[in-house]
Formats: C-alpha cells, structure tokens, sequence
C-alpha cells in the first residue's frame, strides 16, 4: 500500500509487549505460557506480535482459527500452536499439513481423526466446565475414555478448560473443582497428559491453583485487562490510537452539532474537527461521553460520532490547531487516556475496542 489509508494509526510499543511477558514470567514457576493471539493478536498485528513473544520465550500460541495458524506458520514461527476451534472435517488434513494442533470438543470428530489419518495425531480436549460453548460435559466422560482407550491414532497431548468469569473467584473455584473431577476420573484410567491447562489473564495472576502446566494469557499481554480494577501497575498498555485535528471553527451557542443534532453548543465554543469515527474502530456509543487527549488536555467528544470523523469542545485547548495531534488512548506528555474508560462509556469491554480497530488502520511498531 503506497500510502495510509486512514488518518488515524495504531502505535504498538512492542517492548511494553516484552515487558508484560516477562512481568507474568516472572510470576510462574516454570509453568509454560501460551500466548492467546487470535483475532489478529487482539487487533495489534499476528505476526509482529507472535515474534516478539516468540523471542521472548514464548511456549506456545493460541489462535481461533487455523487460517490464523497458518499465518502464523506462513511468518515463519515454529512454536506449537493450538486453535481453539475445533476443525470441521475436511480442515483436518490442513492441520497436519501445518502442524497445527487441534482442539477437539465432540467424540464424532475424534473417531473421524481416527479412520481419515494415517499416522497418529497430536490434540488437545476442551473439556466444559461451565463455559457452556464447546467441549466434552460430565456426561461424555465415559465415552470419551473409552473411545481414547480403543483409537490408536489419536494422541491427547492437553486437556483444558475456559473460565467464563475469571475476575469471579466463585466460579473460577467451581470450574477448577469440576476440572479437577475430570482430571481424577482421566488419571484413574491412564496418566495425564504433558499440558493441562485453564487460566487465561486474570487466573494467571491471581488463581495459582488454575496454572497447572501451562497458562493462556491474552488480553494481559496487551496491557489491560477485562475490568479497570484488575490491573498489574507493573504492565502497561502496548498500543495508542492517534490522529490529528483537521479543522478548528468558533460555533455561537445554541448550535446543534452533527448527525442527528445530538448536542447542541451551551456557550460560544471552539469546536475542532478530528479525523477518527467508528470507520477506525472508535464506538458509535461514545458521542457525547468519550474523550480524547490534546495538547495534553481532555477534550469531550460532542455530538454523534461519524464514520471517519468526529467533534471535539475545545474552547478550553489553547491555540488549538489543524494538525494538532489528537490521542483517542494512550499517553500525550503526563496524561494517558485508557481504553478501559472507552469501554465503560460504550458499554463494552476492553477486548471488543480493540478486534474493532480495522485493518485499513495503520499499525506503527516501536
Ligand atoms: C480459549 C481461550 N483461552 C484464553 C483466552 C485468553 O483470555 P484473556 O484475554 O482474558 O487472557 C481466550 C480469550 O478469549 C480464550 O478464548
């Protein structure tokens, strides 16, 4: 692409990224870390992300998908990868091909894996303790057993489950007791495989119990976390969103603003046009409550958000100017402006911020 698309550009710190790595690894044992970079790394780039987790000792990768897999396959990185949905039939041959390993969730595709393949295969199960999405319920255990006793090609190298609520020590303690159950009923019939695995960020930090031998950290590694109060003050956000102001008017009072005339100007009021909307990933649901960063002021976002623009009050910015920088999160000088708080306002979570950022949004790696 011979120029940028958008205005607006993802700056993606990639030593922050280390850092975070490292501020978990330091924390375990010497459980090993598999690093959740689906969808996109969460918006921040696959390939650059996976590199530098790979070099900083990463196990492992998780991905949704195994087109994901094989990006990553493509990029050169060798690490096992484990995606997490489970193949439909005619992928499995793919998986082989690419070396990628599969979650398996029902024992149809396990007996298919046995009958289609020549040689034996690694996987991992996803057993459900509660997510309610995918994977083998108490009621399967016993077919599950028996088909893993009698299916010669099939080979169980991790077994794992999903908090659906990790920030909840009650039903994380009621997963782990469920998951543990499995686990006692598997060992009873054969030894455990070498990965056993369920914590994601917050259970990694916080529930050592839930680490078994390997944890599955994702939105941590990128600095935040599900809830503004579960935050590490030792890792930091490794991504900022900016653009630049590209018009500055005086509006008199009484003016109604944008789409749906939504706000209407209180006072005489400098207005500044920012060049960002929800065609670069900013919610719709922020008009008239977000803020964004200038001349290391908050400025309030008034009036509807549009697709690639949207209004700022800044009668308060001094001199404010076309081209002046605009920092929708991430630090401007001594102030930072969080994605958690665009969160809130939108009534989302920090997660969905970021998948949202498209990919005509330049990312810049520092
Ligand atoms: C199966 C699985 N493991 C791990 C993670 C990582 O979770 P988090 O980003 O909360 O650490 C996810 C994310 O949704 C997931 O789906």
């Amino acid at each position: 692409m011979p120029f940028q698309q958008r205005s607006a550009q993802l700056i993606i710190n990639l030593s922050r990224l280390r850092n975070n790595f490292n501020v978990l690894k330091n924390k375990l044992k010497n459980e090993r870390i598999l690093a959740t970079v689906k969808a996109d790394a969460y918006g921040h780039g696959i390939i650059p992300i996976a590199r530098t987790l790979a070099q900083s000792g990463c196990n492992c990768f998780g991905v949704a998908s195994f087109g994901e897999g094989i990006t990553l396959r493509h990029a050169g990185i060798r690490k096992p990868i484990v995606v997490f949905i489970p193949p439909l039939p005619n992928e499995i041959k793919l998986f082989r091909f690419y070396n990628l390993t599969p979650t398996i969730t029902d024992i149809n595709t396990l007996t298919l894996i046995n009958k289609k393949l020549r040689r034996p295969m690694k996987m991992h199960l996803n057993i459900d303790t509660g997510m309610g999405r995918l994977g083998f319920r108490p009621e399967d255990y016993s077919v599950l057993f028996d088909t893993i006793r009698t299916q010669k090609k099939i080979v169980i190298e991790g077994l794992y489950t999903h908090f659906y609520h990790s920030t909840n020590k009650r039903s994380v303690q009621q997963q782990l007791n469920r998951f543990n159950t499995f686990l006692h009923a598997w060992e009873v019939q054969r030894p455990l495989p070498s990965l056993i695995h369920a914590a994601n960020s917050v259970a990694s930090l916080y529930t050592p119990a839930s680490r078994f031998t390997m944890v599955r950290p994702g939105i941590m590694l990128y600095g935040l976390s599900p809830d503004n109060k579960i935050t590490d003050p030792s890792m930091q956000c490794i991504s900022s969103l900016r653009t630049k102001i590209v018009s500055v008017r005086t509006i008199p009072a009484g003016t109604s603003l944008s789409y749906l005339a939504r706000y209407t100007t209180k006072r005489k009021s400098i207005i500044a046009t920012v060049a960002a909307g929800y065609g670069d990933g900013i919610p719709r649901a922020l008009t008239n409550k977000g803020r964004v960063l200038v001349k290391k002021t908050f400025a309030k976002m008034v009036g509807t958000i549009c697709m690639d623009q949207l209004l700022i009050d800044a009668t308060a910015i001094a001199r404010v100017q076309p081209g002046d920088e605009v920092v929708l999160w991430g630090h401007q000088g001594n102030k930072e402006l969080s994605v958690h708080e665009h969160a809130a306002h939108a009534d989302t979570i920090t997660y969905e911020i970021l998948c949202r950022i498209p990919r005509q949004v330049k990312r810049i790696y520092v």
